[in-house]
């Protein structure tokens, strides 16, 4: 994972500009590189592997660095988020620098690896701009989330575990599904996490997701599942500051209509999806991110 870092720093550095440089360092390096860990597993052998990881944990790095400003999120992986340290300007301008280096190596790739991961920056951009939309009202629609989910975080997953089996001689289709059904698992865990860990683990205050207006999988089911009465009281906490009664009533609820046990049921299955799809090439690595991510405290 450091030759990555390092070779990331490099595609900066040979923009020339030692400015850019300097303000580069101050990103934060604390991400989980679950991408760059799913490429390695797939493209073994591959010397390319390195630099497609790289170019993927760029576009990562510049779409949570828009996402922070679009989300006006002052803390990242509990740090100061770069946005609240340099300002906005700043945090566009420095994503747009990591975007547009990782495309430009990006492009020294077999076109297919090209056109899947660049499709992917397509679908990522419509997916954040669906997740500023579905959080302007009080969404009750599982699909529009679903569909959501898998622009915003999993078609990138998608698209590097596609492209890493490219790399390697694999059939990409499979390892799309595995990558996706994976995202779309990782990100519906996510969203449990921010209902039931505390402030400190997760870096932000928890429940925070409701308060930003977003109907994630655990309030779409408990919103399903509650009685006329509860449904009402429900959106008049919709996009409250709430206090700590209006908390425990909504994780109250969530555990009397059993909704993290559904919702972590729906996270297991995709990753049983994604299994599924990779069976016949029996790859150890593989099944362990799956396992490592479903089979977890919440
Ligand atoms: C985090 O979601 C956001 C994303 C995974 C995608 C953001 C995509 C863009 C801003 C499109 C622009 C893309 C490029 C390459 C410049 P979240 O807010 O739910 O998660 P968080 O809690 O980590 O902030
Ligand atoms: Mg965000």
């Amino acid at each position: 994972m450091e030759n990555i870092d390092k070779l990331m720093r490099s595609f900066i550095v040979d923009l020339g500009e030692g400015d850019i440089v300097s303000l580069y360092d101050n990103i934060s390096q604390q991400g989980k590189k679950l991408r760059s860990k799913l490429i390695f597993e797939i493209a073994k052998t591959s010397r390319d592997a390195t630099k497609l990881a790289a170019i993927v944990e760029m576009i990562h790095a510049a779409s949570l660095l828009h996402d922070d400003v679009i989300d006006d999120a002052d803390t990242r992986r509990g740090e100061e988020s770069f946005n609240a340290k340099f300002g906005d300007k700043s945090a566009i301008m420095m994503g747009d620098i990591l975007y547009s280096a990782a495309f430009s190596k990006l492009s020294e790739f077999p076109s297919a690896v090209a056109a899947c991961v660049s499709n992917a920056v397509a679908l990522l951009s419509a997916g954040e701009l669906a997740d500023v939309k579905l959080s302007e009202f009080f969404n009750t629609d599982k699909n529009r989330y679903m569909e959501m989910i898998y622009r915003k975080t999993a078609s990138l997953i998608e698209a590097s575990a596609y492209a890493a089996a490219v790399l390697e001689g694999f059939e990409g289709r499979d390892f799309g599904i595995y990558g996706k059904n994976l995202g779309l698992a990782f990100q519906i865990i996510d969203d449990i996490l921010d209902i039931t860990s505390n402030d400190k683990t997760l870096g932000k205050p928890a429940l925070h997701d409701f308060k930003e207006g977003k109907m994630t999988l655990p309030y779409l089911y408990m919103y399903e599942a509650c009685e006329e009465k509860e449904k009402k009281y429900m959106t008049t906490l919709y996009k409250k500051s709430l206090n700590s009664y209006e908390k425990d009533w909504i994780k109250n609820k969530m555990k009397e209509y059993g909704v993290i046990m559904r919702c972590i049921k729906e996270a297991r299955n995709l990753g049983g999806e994604a299994l599924g799809a990779i069976e016949k090439y029996n790859m150890d690595g593989l099944k362990n991110i799956i396992r490592q991510m479903v089979e977890r405290d919440f």
